[in-house]
């Protein structure tokens, strides 16, 4: 695992997403709950779609090709008619407005 720079916490605004990229990895999608960032990676499991295009209410991302509900804080798909494997969720450490993730 390595820490990597992944964004500023002043790029995304609370309740709001934001797309990350770090090299070699799929796309991973930060989120703002309430003034904490969480990251998970930002492909839906379901059909490749892009959550970091998504909404965001509490900590539930909901895929904007289909629906499906994820939790960005567990990376476990909170709601859908068919079961999908949990997106990986990455540690996340803020030092100034420099987000961090363990990858
Ligand atoms: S691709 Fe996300 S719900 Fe289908």
């Amino acid at each position: 695992m390595a820490k990597v720079s992944v964004g500023k916490v002043s790029e995304i605004p609370v309740g709001t997403l934001k797309a990350a990229h770090v090299e070699g990895k799929d796309e991973i999608v930060l989120a703002n709950v309430g003034g904490t960032i969480y990251a998970m990676r930002g492909v839906c499991n379901h059909e490749g779609g892009p959550l970091p295009e998504g909404t965001l209410e509490e900590t539930v991302i909901t895929c904007p090709w289909h629906g499906a509900k994820w939790d960005v804080a567990t990376g476990k798909c909170a709601e859908f008619p068919i079961d999908l494997d949990p997106e990986p969720t990455y540690p996340v450490t803020v030092e100034g407005d420099e987000i961090y993730i363990e990858i």
